[in-house]
């Protein structure tokens, strides 16, 4: 705990904030990838040459938090060894002055303090959230939950730490999904504020069905907390499947007054099953400038082929 952290040489310095900490759950059983996830866990699962997780580390990273608590499941020590150094391959990477490799491995290391907390039973978000209260204290934090995979060029984690020093309470990301998708989400209902992208919660419920969610507005994994939520959530009943739920202990808050929505119009990338993980690996592999460029041809080229523009390379063997 507390070792210093080396910036990130390419990001720039994030303004201070009155919240300095970041806790990501990462205990899921990852089911919806086995086999792939039987002895991996699924936030290490690569999105194009890096795991899903450290885009997460690097979103918190990149909005000025620099204390990330992971809680963990059973797969505790992929994810630790990910975030530390790794002596052996730092040294033979040296050796050969291939430098480029040697910072990729370097980088998750660097990019803030990790600590690991274990989750024991997985009963839910609200729990996983819980586990965190001893390592957060009585100040405010951030919860980044890493299905959701917010493009590297928005701000959105950002703009939610101004809101909430501005405004105090919690503050929730808010996307407005079509009424056929919402039964995936967390759903708030909101007033407006004033502010353009700034809205008051007044209510949240988890899952609904379409005809009864009171928005289009989904709680997409980002939140920035205030402590009062370690309360409720000691005294939440488990909610919706059997689990604790973070989005009733949230609800309790925004009765109060207390809770605000971010509501977001970026790019966000969702890695919670299979299509939406292949989407994900195919539209960031097409962003990055080492592989975009030959990818996009080929990719081009593919759907050309299964469009039956051209014939395929098998068809032309059977022919
Ligand atoms: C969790 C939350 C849900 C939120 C979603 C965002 O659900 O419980 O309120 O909308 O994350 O990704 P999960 O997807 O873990 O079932």
């Amino acid at each position: 705990m507390g070792r210093m952290i080396t910036p990130h040489p390419s990001r720039p310095a994030a303004p201070a904030r009155t919240v300095r900490k970041a806790v990501v759950p990462a205990a899921g059983l990852g089911t919806r990838f086995l086999p792939a996830t039987k002895a991996t866990p699924k936030e290490m699962l690569p999105v194009v040459d890096k795991p899903a997780i450290q885009y997460v580390v690097e979103e918190a990273a990149a909005a000025g938090l620099d204390d990330v608590l992971m809680v963990t499941g059973r797969h505790k020590r992929a994810i630790e060894d990910h975030f530390d150094h790794a002596f052996e391959l730092e040294q033979a990477l040296a050796a050969k002055g291939d430098t480029v490799r040697l910072d990729a491995v370097r980088d998750p290391a660097r990019l803030a303090s990790i600590h690991h907390i274990r989750q024991g039973d997985p009963l839910g978000l609200g729990h996983a959230v819980l586990c965190a209260r001893r390592h957060v204290g009585d100040e405010p934090f951030a919860v980044l939950l890493g299905d959701d995979l917010v493009d590297p060029r928005e701000t959105l984690l950002s703009r939610m730490l101004d809101v909430r020093d501005r405004r105090l309470g919690s503050v929730v990301a808010l996307l407005e999904v079509p009424p056929e998708q919402i039964h995936r989400y967390g759903c708030a209902a909101v007033e407006p504020t004033g502010e353009e992208d700034v809205v008051r919660v007044t209510g949240l419920v988890e899952k609904p069905d379409p005809e009864h969610a009171p928005s289009r507005y989904a709680v997409i994994g980002r939140y920035v907390l205030d402590p009062a939520v370690f309360g409720v959530l000691e005294r939440t009943a488990p909610g919706r499947g059997g689990e604790d739920q973070l989005t009733d202990a949230l609800q309790e808050l925004a009765a109060g007054g207390t809770v605000h929505g971010v509501v977001f119009k970026g790019l966000r990338h969702d890695t919670g099953d299979k299509a939406d993980y292949l989407r994900t690996v195919v539209r960031l592999a097409c962003d990055r400038p080492d592989l975009g460029p030959e990818f996009v041809s080929w990719l081009k080229e593919f759907v050309a082929e299964l469009d039956g523009a051209r014939p395929t390379h098998h068809r032309d063997i059977a022919a």
